[in-house]
Order: structure tokens, then sequence, then C-alpha cells
């Protein structure tokens, strides 16, 4: 990355910190956040909300799937955002870390009914509705809890981003939302309004992630000005709510553009006031659901070099301590990312190199073919833009600990996750008696 800060050691420097520093005192792999950029991104888009919006007339909603600790829902709530999750672990979460169940958006494809049953008992602001069964569900729960829920339906405008289609979810054919122009979503509205337990507030959208693109957001808001149109028209509703999602996208690497939260946050407002005040409609209360663009950029993710391998005619893979078991990214989407030598990071001499994982799959890469200064084990390399869909997504594949977590600033860092233990992994196993289980210690493990 070109703004990439060195101390006079020729170590790298993240949140004001030392980063070799941080790897010895907390181990590798390690997930570093930085607090000042996360509460600065946070305050970027609410600020531009307000500055550009009405006020009074909308809010940031940070999408906690991006990532999620207790800590950082209370990082979120200091900062005025409200919540949006997605499953009842996210919920639990927020509740545990003191959000107002109010400030909480629900959404997701397929709600549990424990969930929803949670969800309905604390209270939270709003249930975003994803497909005509759960309508069913939610009104059957909320009128035998005497609840009378705010839900949003959420609408699949017809958009498309140009992203990965893994994380396109504007598009007709896509397990989200309901279609608004296939009559799913008129049918879910036609429901909603004939129930007595359910109070419709408004529309959600929420075209997908990674988005440089930022006139998918004014096609959008048009193709749901004309849903709302027809919704109208035919019932006679009109939304006094509008969730425009999530999607910004950030950089992974110095390819990517560059994406101004407050660009980007002044032109869906601008979009939403010139299409609602031209068909002469109140002005919606205006929601957005950023997550990537939140935390992205503010987390590094450190590891330790076991091997290097200099295959002839090939590539040098330079294998390290975890994984696709703590980023699936490049798996998944063909992630690209930029990384250096954390503890040299100039040096006049560069190779092109492939970052690998530790786990058994030929795909557990972490950055291909990237320019790299001379690596040899035991050094740290430090990939940048890791804080989002990276944690998160993490699992324990060969049975692997997940990473600790350090949320750090100028003044020093705290751990935020603990390193998982295999005490940790072990914890949930049962061993049937048939099985013979072996009570001693392991030793050295
Ligand atoms: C409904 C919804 N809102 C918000 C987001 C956050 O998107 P991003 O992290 O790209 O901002 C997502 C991500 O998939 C989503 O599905």
């Amino acid at each position: 990355m070109s703004s990439v800060l060195v101390n006079e050691r020729n170590h790298l420097v993240f949140a004001g910190q030392d980063v070799v520093r941080l790897a010895e005192q907390f181990g590798t792999p390690l997930y570093i956040y930085d607090e000042e950029l996360l509460r600065a991104n946070a305050r970027a888009y609410r600020n531009s909300l307000a500055e550009t919006y009405p006020p009074a007339k909308g809010r940031i909603y940070y999408a906690a799937k991006a990532f999620f600790t207790q800590a950082m829902a209370q990082l979120i709530a200091q900062e005025g955002l409200g919540l949006d999750v997605v499953s009842g672990g996210e919920l639990a979460t927020a509740l545990w870390a003191g959000v107002d169940p109010q400030d909480i958006i629900f959404n997701g494809n397929n709600k549990s009914v424990d969930e929803m049953t949670a969800a309905l008992h604390y209270g939270v602001g709003r249930f975003v509705i994803d497909s005509l069964t759960e309508i069913e569900v939610l009104d059957d729960l909320a009128g035998r809890m005497r609840r009378r829920p705010d839900v949003l339906v959420r609408v699949n405008p017809g958009v498309e981003a140009h992203t990965h289609e893994y994380v396109q979810t504007g598009i007709t054919d896509c397990k989200f939302g309901l279609g608004a122009t296939d009559g799913m979503a008129l049918a879910a509205v036609d429901s909603i309004l004939a129930s007595t337990n359910l109070q419709l507030v408004g529309f959600h959208c929420h075209i997908g992630s990674q988005i440089f693109e930022l006139d998918a957001y004014r096609t959008a808001v048009n193709a749901m000005a004309a849903f709302i149109k027809q919704v109208n028209l035919a019932t006679g509703y009109f939304p006094a709510e509008l969730d425009l999602g999530g999607g910004l996208g950030i950089r992974y690497t110095d390819n990517d553009q560059k994406m101004e939260i407050n660009v980007a946050v002044a032109l869906m407002s601008s979009a939403v006031k010139q299409v609602f005040q031209d068909k002469g409609w109140e002005l919606p209360y205006l929601i957005l659901e950023p997550g990537r663009s939140i935390v992205g950029e503010a987390g590094l993710a450190v590891y330790r070099v076991g091997v290097v391998k200099n295959i002839p005619g090939a590539r040098t893979y330079v294998a390290v301590d975890g994984g696709m078991s703590d980023n699936p990214r490049v798996a998944l989407y063909n992630s690209q990312y930029e990384a250096v030598v954390a503890n040299r990071v100039r040096s006049d001499l560069r190779q092109t190199v492939t970052i690998a994982g530790k786990c058994c799959e030929s795909g557990d890469l972490l950055a291909k073919d990237i320019e790299l200064g001379p690596v040899q084990r035991g050094d740290l390399v430090a990939v940048f833009s890791a804080g989002a869909y990276q944690y998160s997504m993490a699992s324990n594949y060969n049975r692997i600990p997940r990473p600790a977590v350090v949320m750090a600033n100028h003044a020093g860092a705290d751990l935020i996750i603990k390193r998982e233990t295999y005490a940790d992994l072990l914890k949930s196993d049962i061993v049937p008696e048939r099985f013979c289980a072996r009570q001693e210690h392991v030793v050295g493990l």
C-alpha cells in the first residue's frame, strides 16, 4: 500500500503501534484494528448523512456481519450508529454489549423461530422481511407474544452492481429479498397490510458489496421509487422509511479506487431527495447499512512465516501460520490483497511471491502473486485491508484455533478477542463411552 507507515527500526506501524511488538506481545496470527480509523469512518458516515439529509430524518446502522464483537458493538453505539444484525448470535452479542434493542435492525433470509422470538422479546427496532414465509411466522409469533413489530420489506430491485457475483444481491436470481417486478414484494406488502400484528414502516434494498460505481445506488433509488409508485397505486400505502443497505467498496490494493464515504453518502442522499421531491413525495427516513467501508481498511492481519518454497519455473510460496481458516475471501472470491514484511518494511529488493496458508487446500492462499521484499522463515507478513469479512468468516477448518484480535490506538492496544486454544476446540466434542475416551493429559498441546 502506498501510505504505509514505518518506524526507525524499519517496522510497520499500524494504529500508532509497532506491529512487530504487538505480534510479540499477542502472538500470531493476529488481527489488529485501528480504533481511531474505525471511529473516523463511523463519524464520516454519521456526519455526512446529517449534512446532506434533513435532520433527524435518517440513521446509519453498522452491518455487524463485517466484523463484530462486544467491544465493536460498544464502539458503534458510542459513535451513535445503530446495528444491523442477521442472526441470534449477532443479536446476543449486541444485547450483551448493552446496545439498546431499539437501535437494532434484524435482517436475514431465514430467521429461525428462536431468533424471531428473542428479537420480539427484547423489542428490536425493526425486522427486515425477506420472504412470504417469514411474514406468516412473524405474524403468528407477534400475535401470540402480543407485540407489534415495525417491519421493512426487503425488495429486490433487479439492479446489477458491478461486483463479484457472490456479493451481488440486487439481481432477480438471488436468495435475498422479494422481487419488485415479479409481484413477490407487492404480495408481501399486501400480506403485511392485512396483518394486525405487523406494522409496515417501509422498504429495504441492498444491491451488493464492494461497489465502486456509485451510479448503481441512483439506479436502485429509481427502481425503488418505481416500486413505491406501484405499491401506492395498488394499496394506497406509502413508506415512511427507505433503507438502501450497504455495499461501498474499499481499497484492497493500489489498483482499487479510493471511495470517499462523504461522497457516497452525499450521492445517496441527493438521489433520494431528487427522486422523491420530483414526484412531490414526502422524504423517507433514510437508513444506510455499511459494513466493509467502516471496518475493512481499519484491520490488519499479521502472520509468522514458516516456510518459503521457491518452485523453479512456477512461483515462490510463502507459507504462514494462518490461512483460509481466518480469511476465506481469496478462496471464495479470488480477492486481491497487498502485504509487507512487517519486521523489514523498506527494502531495495522486490520479488513476486504468493502467500499461502497452512490449511489442507491448494486454494488456501492469502495473496496471490504480490510484490514483497526479501522474506524468510520467522519474518512477519502483514496483510492490509483485513478488517471486513475475514475474522467474521473464520472457521476451525483443520481444527486450527481462531486468531487473537486487538483494538489499537496511539495510547496502546487491548485484546478484544482471545486466541482460541485447543481446549476451546475440544470443549464441544462429546465422546460417547463406546468410543473409549482418552482421559489422560495430552502432553505438549
Ligand atoms: C442487508 C445487508 N446490509 C448491509 C450489508 C453490508 O454490506 P457492506 O459490508 O458491503 O457495506 C450487507 C452485506 O452483505 C447486507 O447483506
